[in-house]
């Protein structure tokens, strides 16, 4: 018997995975100089919460959710997504001032699996709560955009729109209803279904994409403050020089947004339609889970989609050194020249047990190291022997300077 991962579920090896950490260390980095400290809540929560916050009637609820029953009866699921886990902690805590929150993970969706759309996928994302200012929005569209820029995606367009508040949208939806009614026998099942329950969803809705085209849309419906709101948001972006497309028909896929909502979406997925992340505001999501009427605003990225949009760059070495032991002698004296690099924030190994020196090159090779440094008898003298991987260049030096020579810090004439 043989077993495979599951079906839309990946395995993350090196050397892709050395590129898959250091973009969540980037994420992890930048959060943090904007000020969002790191939270981490459960892989796990209760249905209801989902189902509560997300929407009874989206996608996502109706037909992706992980759901289960634990052997004590409690109704659970594995996350579609994390804003609903952190709003529930930000309650659940108690402290219930401003609060700016980054995070990164794993989320499940039972979806058709193709590439940029699996069932294990992760998740990096920042929540900032307790503030209704335009400035917060933009400060995570910002963020954002930052981000996918460093991450080498030059091009990326910020799609943004306003739904409006919540009493603009039932205004909204009326006008929605009426028009999707009058053409309910073109739409699909699903649609015909939501033009009662859930009718902005039809507007997302990819089998009804040519139908919708004409369908009404929110921006044309917007209260005063919503409409100021959205109006500041663009004055913002141009501010920012943030490359952004009003995008009056992004509803996205989920219930808890009033006014801002964004999509990260870059010119070679334009086709798909597909986003990289996407986030917005959703000033009602504390209340409905119980909390204070906190507002809020975020984002999530998709590490898969971001991974796929920059393509295969060649991955940085897997490590600096590999020390080659030329005589078996020195292993000890190996061992702790190792831990001395490594404590000076070297990236360096070494084969267990005795090998021949052909073998440690070897070794060195599959290991991916960019030097090997040769431990043999010039090691009496303070000396040792090392050969840059790729070029083949050897050359030897003290000891003592294999630290900076491996930072590519000018020692005696460089590199
Ligand atoms: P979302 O648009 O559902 O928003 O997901 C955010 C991102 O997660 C997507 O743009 C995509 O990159 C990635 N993603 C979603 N589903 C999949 C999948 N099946 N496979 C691979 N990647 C996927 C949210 O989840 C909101 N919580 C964002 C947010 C944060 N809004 C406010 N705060």
């Amino acid at each position: 018997m043989s077993f495979r991962t599951p079906k839309g579920t990946d395995d993350i090896m090196p050397p892709e995975s050395r590129l898959w950490r250091s973009v969540l260390r980037a994420w992890d980095i930048l959060a943090e100089r904007y000020g969002y400290a790191y939270v981490a809540t459960p892989i796990f929560e209760s249905t209801d919460l989902f189902a509560r916050g997300m929407g009874e009637t989206t996608e996502v609820v109706e037909k992706q959710m992980y759901n289960f029953l634990d052997k004590g009866g409690r109704r659970l699921t594995l996350r579609p997504e994390i804003t609903a886990g952190v709003v529930r902690a930000y309650i659940q805590a108690g402290r219930w001032g401003e609060f700016k929150g980054a995070y990164s993970g794993p989320c499940f969706r039972y979806e058709r699996p193709q590439e940029g759309r699996r069932r294990q996928f992760w998740q990096l994302g920042v929540e900032y709560l307790g503030t209704p200012d335009v400035e917060a929005d933009l400060e995570v569209i910002e963020l954002g955009y930052r981000y996918l820029l460093d991450c080498g995606l030059g091009d990326v367009v910020v799609h943004v729109n306003s739904i409006g508040d919540p009493p603009d949208r039932l205004a909204y939806h009326s006008v929605l209803s009426a028009w999707l009614e009058d053409r309910a026998d073109q739409l699909s099942r699903d649609a015909r279904r939501r033009i009662r329950t859930n009718p902005l969803r039809v507007l997302d809705s990819k089998a009804d994409r040519e139908v919708v085209a004409g369908a009404p849309v929110p921006v044309d419906h917007l209260g005063e403050a919503a409409a100021a709101h959205h109006d500041d948001l663009i004055e913002g972006l141009q501010e920012r020089g943030i490359a952004y497309d009003e995008d009056p028909r992004l509803v996205r896929g989920l219930d808890y947004y009033n006014r801002t909502v964004f999509e990260y979406i870059p010119p070679s997925y334009r086709a798909a339609q597909n986003a990289v992340g996407g986030g917005g505001r959703y000033d009602g999501l504390s209340r409905l889970l119980g909390g204070p009427d906190v507002p809020g605003v975020g984002l999530a990225l998709g590490l898969d989609r971001i991974l796929s949009a920059v393509g295969s760059r060649p991955p940085a070495r897997a490590l600096d050194v590999f020390l080659v032991v030329a005589d078996q002698d020195r292993r000890s004296l190996a061992q702790a020249f190792a831990r001395r690099l490594r404590s000076a924030g070297v990236r360096c190994d070494l084969v267990a047990g005795r090998r021949s020196v052909k073998a440690q090159f070897r070794a060195a090779n599959r290991r991916d190291a960019a030097a090997a440094v040769v431990i043999g008898s010039e090691w009496d003298a303070g000396l040792v022997t090392v050969k840059d991987l790729s070029s083949g260049d050897e050359r030897t030096m003290p000891a003592g300077e294999v630290v900076p020579w491996v930072k590519g810090v000018p020692v005696g004439g460089g590199r």
